[in-house]
C-alpha cells in the first residue's frame, strides 16, 4: 500500500478554502500540485499552502508523475474537459458537484471513468455533515418512507456581481449550486428518485457585470419546487430559494410508518418515535393534543472528529470533505470507485436536466438512467 498519495487540485476558489486544507489534514494524501487561471492565483495559493508546484495549465500538472489523484474545482462548464484529461493521463479523478452542466456530458463522463478502471467520485461531501451522517444512520428507525419534506430558503444571491453562478450554461442556479446536494442526500437515504415534476424561476432579473459596472442578465434558476417520487413509492418534496432576505435555511423532514425525523438549519435532529402518537389518534383532535414533543438526539464525536480535526461549524465544509477524502483514499487503495461516484453525479444531473423539461413541458419526467 502506497504511503502518501499526490494530489493536484485544478482551481483556487472552493479549491483553496475547502479541497487544499482538506486534503492537507488527511495523513495519506499530500497536495503536490495546484493550477488555476490565472498563474497569479495558483502562485499566491501555493505559497499560501506550502505546496510545490504552481501551473496555469491543468495540462502541464497532470504530466506530473506524483500526482496520482487530481481534484477538479473549476465551474461545473469546466468539468467534462478537465475530467476527461486527467482520466487520459490515468488519474484517479474527484470532481466537484454538480458533476456536468447536462445529463449528456454527465452520462459520458461516467462512461470514461468506468472505462479507465480508474477511482471517479463526486464531492457530495453534505454526506459527512456530523448531523447529516447521524441522520443517515437514523433513517431506518422511521420504517417504510411514506413522505419527505426539504425546505431551502436561503438569501445568498442578493446584491452578488455577475459570474458563472448567474448562467445556465455554465452550471449556475440554485439547483445545480446548492439544490444537488439535498438531491444526493435523498437518494443516499431513500434510494433512487424515479420521476419529478417541476418548476422554476429567476426572481433576480440581473446583476453588475464586474468589468463594465453595466446590468447583465441573469438566466440560471433562483427558486425552484418540485414533486418528487422514490423508487420505494414514497413521496418528497423539494422548495428551494437564494433570493429570500432573512430565509431560515434548509430544513428536513421524514414521515415514515414508525415515526418521523428533522433536521434543522441549525443541524439538530429531531425525532418522534411512534409510540408517541397522541391520545385518541383516529379521532378528532384540538391543535394542541396533536402536538407531540420530538426528542433532541445527541450527535456522537466519533461523527465530528477525524484525524485530529474537529467539525467546525464556523467553517462547516472542510471537516465533510476531510471525510470524503477517507472515502477517496479507501478507494484508490483498494482500486474501486467509492460513493459518491460518478454514478451519483449523473442521477443527481438526471433530476435537475427532469426539473428544467417538467417545467417546460408540463409534465412528470422520468429520471431512470
Ligand atoms: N461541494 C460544495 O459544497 C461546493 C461549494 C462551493 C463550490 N463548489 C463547486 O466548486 C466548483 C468551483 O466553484 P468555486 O465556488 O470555487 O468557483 P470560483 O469561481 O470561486 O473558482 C473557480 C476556480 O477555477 C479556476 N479556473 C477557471 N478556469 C480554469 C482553468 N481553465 N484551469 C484551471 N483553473 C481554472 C478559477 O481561476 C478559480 O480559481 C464548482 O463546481 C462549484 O459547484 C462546491
Amino acid at each position: 500500500m502506497t504511503e502518501s498519495y499526490g494530489v493536484g487540485i485544478i482551481g483556487t476558489g472552493f479549491g483553496g478554502s475547502v479541497h487544499i486544507p482538506g486534503f492537507q489534514a488527511h495523513p495519506r494524501t499530500k497536495v503536490v500540485a495546484v493550477a488555476s487561471v490565472p498563474k497569479r492565483d495558483a502562485d499566491l495559493t501555493a505559497k499560501k499552502y506550502g505546496i510545490e508546484h504552481a501551473f496555469e495549465s491543468y495540462r502541464e500538472m497532470l504530466k506530473l508523475p506524483e500526482v496520482q489523484i487530481v481534484s477538479v474545482a473549476t465551474p461545473p462548464f469546466l468539468h467534462f474537459e478537465a475530467v476527461k484529461d486527467a482520466l487520459k493521463a490515468g488519474k484517479h479523478v474527484l470532481c466537484e458537484k454538480s458533476l456536468a452542466t447536462n445529463v449528456e456530458e454527465a452520462r459520458q463522463m461516467l462512461k470514461l471513468a468506468e472505462k479507465s478502471g480508474l477511482v471517479h467520485m463526486v464531492d457530495f461531501e453534505f454526506r459527512y455533515i456530523p448531523a447529516w451522517a447521524r441522520f443517515r444512520e437514523m433513517i431506518e428507525k422511521v420504517g417504510t418512507l411514506y413522505t419527505v419534506n426539504v425546505k431551502i430558503f436561503r438569501g445568498i444571491s442578493l446584491g452578488m456581481k455577475w459570474t458563472w453562478r448567474e448562467s445556465r450554461a455554465k452550471g449556475g442556479g440554485g439547483m445545480v449550486g446548492d439544490g444537488c446536494h439535498y438531491f444526493d442526500a435523498l437518494r443516499y437515504w431513500f434510494g433512487d428518485i424515479v420521476r419529478v415534476a417541476g418548476i422554476e424561476r429567476t426572481f433576480a432579473k440581473e446583476a453588475p457585470d464586474p468589468e463594465t459596472g453595466k446590468p447583465k442578465a441573469i438566466d440560471a434558476d433562483d427558486t425552484f419546487a418540485l414533486l418528487l417520487e422514490f423508487e420505494s413509492g414514497g413521496l418528497g418534496v423539494v422548495h428551494y430559494t437564494s433570493v429570500a432576505p432573512g430565509g431560515s435555511g434548509a430544513f428536513i423532514e421524514v414521515a415514515g410508518s414508525h415515526g418521523g425525523l428533522a433536521l434543522t438549519a441549525n443541524e439538530e435532529i429531531l425525532e418522534t418515535p411512534s409510540e408517541r402518537r397522541p391520545a385518541g389518534w383516529h379521532g378528532y383532535l384540538g391543535f394542541d393534543e396533536m402536538r407531540v414533543e420530538p426528542n433532541r438526539v445527541e450527535i456522537p464525536d466519533r461523527l465530528k472528529e477525524a484525524h485530529g480535526m474537529r467539525y467546525d461549524r464556523e467553517d462547516p465544509l472542510v471537516f465533510p470533505f476531510l471525510r470524503l477524502v477517507d472515502q477517496v483514499v479507501k478507494a484508490v487503495d483498494s482500486n474501486t470507485p467509492l460513493s459518491p461516484t460518478f454514478y451519483d453525479g449523473y442521477r443527481a444531473q438526471l433530476i435537475m436536466d427532469a426539473v428544467a423539461k417538467s417545467y417546460k413541458s408540463r409534465r412528470w419526467i422520468s429520471t431512470k438512467p
